[in-house]
């Protein structure tokens, strides 16, 4: 079980943002030195040639290239959304420059090259994730908004009284509050698997929890809090042993490494975009087909219904009976463009590569006194993603993002992650989160070091 941490009740809320010349602001180590390892000494690096990926890339991500409180940026909150390559902002502007216009509807030119366009999208999501066919993606406004259609579609027609889903608590709110919402009208009892000591989801407890009564599982594949990843594979397995259905929250994983649908045979899987290098208001569902087409519609209105009378419809076959209304027409476009972009460099590449800098970013952080990070510790045999939340003894995680915002330009999250259940059982109500993708350096990881060694300093010197 993690030590529970006791935040004192000072918080930094200084109105006026110190400026980095500030005389009363000491930059430099007093109490704590930074032993993290140079990159140069770190083994494994992978790189092309001499450059890495993170180098190669950086190029790519105008938004990068700035100053933020007079520091060079250091955008380490990718957990919560990624940043766009040119080529999606390309994308997203000649959507709107030579073609914008509504798809699915018109006969011209413009609506014809959109529907293309969008259709295209659709495609590239299903090969990307290797599902059997496009129509298995239904677009949606973001991940959550796919968990929900899945609740209210799937679980509203397939739920009874004392039926069971099993989560973990380890999973984020979107796939929490949505199966809370149909337990409450189906009568079916939501489940929960607690951690290992090792601060992990315990995968025994949730093998044994699996029976006869489990109608669906609802699992992460990599925790955004604890940067651990769950079994997928053999979950389903157990699942389906039981007649279960499983939907992998995939929120996580998707934008950082190769994820087949078909291999993991899952039932249903969510992500959203903006978490992968593309434009935010655009995520996908994927469903296994007879499973789709079983399914009643979750919005009514355009596009997705055969026939409208005064009395009663008929329904469109998925997708489009998922997607009712003039769809994000742009964003699904962009959302192609950067799985090309994501493409091109391979998952394979970016997964190799990450998990070497989540390596470095955890090393990095556990050499530096008073840390406690939360999730596995790497190793050969445990993979850890690209994320470290933790918190510092007696300094609270928002004093810590705002001292590495106004004092270093570093961004990192706090909070609770919409993951409050996890932090209850973790003993704590908040914790810091430094996320990493693959446009990152171990210079990053560095320099953010370096700027929570000062702000370590900083706090301490109150005491
Ligand atoms: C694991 C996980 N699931 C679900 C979500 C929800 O994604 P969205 O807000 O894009 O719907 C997130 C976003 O932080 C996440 O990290």
């Amino acid at each position: 079980m993690a030590s529970v941490l006791k935040f004192p009740s000072f918080k930094f809320l200084n109105p006026n943002p110190i400026s980095p010349t500030s005389a009363s602001v000491q930059v430099g180590f007093r109490r704590f030195s930074c032993s993290a390892p140079s990159s140069a000494a770190v083994e494994g690096d992978s790189s092309i040639g001499s450059v890495s990926l993170g180098h190669l890339t950086r190029p790519d991500f105008p938004i990068l290239h700035q100053e933020v409180n007079g520091s060079k940026l250091v955008y380490l909150d990718n957990a919560a959304t990624s940043q766009k390559p040119t080529a999606v902002l390309k994308a997203l502007q000649n959507y709107y420059e030579a073609y914008n216009s509504n798809v699915h509807r018109g006969i011209h030119f413009l609506s014809a090259k959109a529907t293309d366009e969008y259709e295209s999208a659709r495609r590239k999501v299903a090969a990307f994730i290797n599902a059997s066919e496009p129509g298995e993606i239904i677009f949606t406004r973001n991940a959550t908004e796919a968990i929900n259609l899945v609740a209210y579609s799937w679980g509203l027609s397939n739920l009874k009284p004392e039926d069971e889903i099993v989560l973990t608590v380890a999973e984020h709110h979107s796939a929490i509050v949505p199966w809370q919402l149909v337990a409450q009208k189906t009568g079916a009892i939501l489940k929960f698997v607690n951690l290992t000591e090792d601060e992990v989801p315990d995968v025994e407890k949730l093998k044994e929890m699996i029976s006869r009564k489990t109608k669906l599982l609802v699992v992460h594949h990599i925790s955004n809090v604890l940067a651990s990843a769950l079994p997928i594979y053999d979950i389903v397995h157990w699942a389906h042993a039981v007649g279960a259905k499983v939907l992998v929250d995939a929120c996580q994983s998707v934008p950082h490494m190769a994820v087949d649908v078909q291999r993991l045979d899952a039932d249903f899987l969510v992500a959203s975009s903006h978490k992968m290098c593309g434009p935010t208001g655009i995520g996908f569902l994927y469903g296994k087909s007879d499973l789709l087409f079983a399914m009643p519609p979750f919005l009514g209105g355009g596009e997705m219904i055969s026939d409208v009378f005064l009395d009663h419809s008929t329904f469109a076959e998925p997708p489009s009976r998922f997607e009712a209304g003039t769809p994000a027409i742009g964003e699904a476009i962009g959302l192609g463009a950067a799985i090309d972009y994501l493409s091109a460099i391979g998952m394979q590449k970016i997964h190799d590569y990450e998990v070497d800098l989540a390596n470095y970013l955890y090393e990095s952080l556990r050499s530096v006194p008073g840390v406690h990070v939360y999730g596995p510790a790497p190793s050969q045999t445990v993979f850890r993603a690209a994320l470290c939340s933790f918190n510092v003894e007696n300094i609270h995680p928002t004093d810590i993002a705002t001292f590495l915002d106004q004092q270093h330009g570093v961004a990192i999250r706090s909070g609770h992650h919409c993951a409050q259940p996890l932090h209850r059982h973790l003993g704590v109500s908040a914790s810091a989160r430094a996320s990493l993708h693959f446009y990152n350096t171990k210079e990053d990881v560095d320099a953010f070091i370096h700027a929570l060694v000062d702000t370590i300093n900083f706090f301490s010197s109150f005491k």
